[in-house]
């Protein structure tokens, strides 16, 4: 795939800051124009400052940082500091950033980053809740049709882990997700199904420990930090690494196969954010979204391990 220009989307969250590293690992493939925050995992104001952290750590304070929303469209803002610890970055102890937030909202940074690039160039990588994301399509709306594609970890095509029917991003936002997903923007959509296939195991820790250095050892402690609790609660020999999928496809997009399938937002009862994933098509309605499935979960991990190396050399 040819050099992508992304916006990195998130609310880190142990496993968004994998992903933002794996992107700076990536260079040749991916340049990372900006990224934005929004409230998740944990706070807008914890979310924009571990994003400055994990790219403080790496070396790359270069890269622009937006604040984006701190509460749902509609819901009432939850957050999961059951799973990520009270910071989000539990596991590490990291520096308080020294570079501060670029000046202006998430949403007006994404528009104006994909408005004054070439049509179809510009992809939005998003792995929290989908706030930032729906709210710059309806602000401006040329927005669907100059986006390249919208990758994004949320959802599932089985079961949830918030809810028995929900996964977290889009639970936490059902309505943002909704505009995502009826926004027409060509939508890869990276569930619980195949997240659930890259787990953090022991041995997979070790090898991504052994890069050596300060990002290796703050990679090792979050990691080890955000395995406990999943590990715990499937009875399961990692926790699974759901939002470096999204990069890691970008990447490489042999590692994860899937199809095209309609997929809707339930926005009310007990099932609300669960993504209705119509599989086999039984309701004959036009896909919007390409649904993975698969993973090779090795070479995921092989490709993981030998780019966060990378950024020991900086
Ligand atoms: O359900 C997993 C998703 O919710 C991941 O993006 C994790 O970081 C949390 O945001
Ligand atoms: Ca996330």
């Amino acid at each position: 795939m040819a050099r992508q220009a992304i916006i990195l989307d998130c609310d880190p969250g142990q496993d968004d800051a994998i992903a933002i590293l794996l992107a700076l690992g990536a260079p040749e493939e991916i340049e990372l124009l900006a990224i934005t925050v929004v409230a998740g995992n944990v706070p807008l104001g914890l979310t924009r400052v571990n994003a400055r952290k994990i790219l403080e750590l790496a070396g790359r304070a270069d890269v622009p940082v937006y604040a984006g929303c701190e509460r749902p469209l509609v819901r009432p803002l939850e957050t999961a500091e059951h799973v990520h610890g009270e910071t989000g970055l539990n596991g590490a102890v990291l520096p308080e950033p020294t570079t501060p937030l670029r000046d202006g909202h998430a949403v007006d940074a994404i528009i104006e980053l994909v408005m004054s690039r070439p049509p179809r160039t510009v992809t939005i990588a998003a792995v929290g809740p989908l706030t930032n994301v729906a709210l710059a399509i309806r602000k401006e709306p040329h927005l669907s049709q100059r986006l390249r594609q919208i990758v994004l970890m949320g959802g599932a095509i089985e079961l949830g882990n918030i809810t028995p029917a929900a996964e977290f991003n889009i639970y936490v936002d059902p309505h943002a997700a909704d505009i995502v997903f009826r926004s027409g923007v060509p939508l890869v959509m990276f569930g619980l199904d195949v997240t659930h296939q890259v787990l953090v195991t022991g041995e997979r820790l070790a090898q991504l420990r052994a890069n050596g250095g300060r990002v290796a050892e703050a990679v090792h402690g979050l990691l080890d930090f955000f395995n406990r609790f999943d590990m715990e609660r499937y009875d399961a020999p990692g926790a699974p690494l759901h939002d470096p999928c999204v990069i890691a496809w970008l990447i490489d997009p042999t590692l994860f196969a899937g199809k095209d399938c309609p997929v809707e937002i339930e926005l009310e009862g007990r099932s609300i954010g669960r993504t209705l994933v119509d599989w086999w098509n039984t309701d004959r309605h036009p896909a919007n979204a390409t649904v993975m499935r698969e993973v090779d979960a090795d070479r995921f991990f092989t490709l993981l391990t030998e780019r966060l190396a990378r950024l020991q050399a900086l």
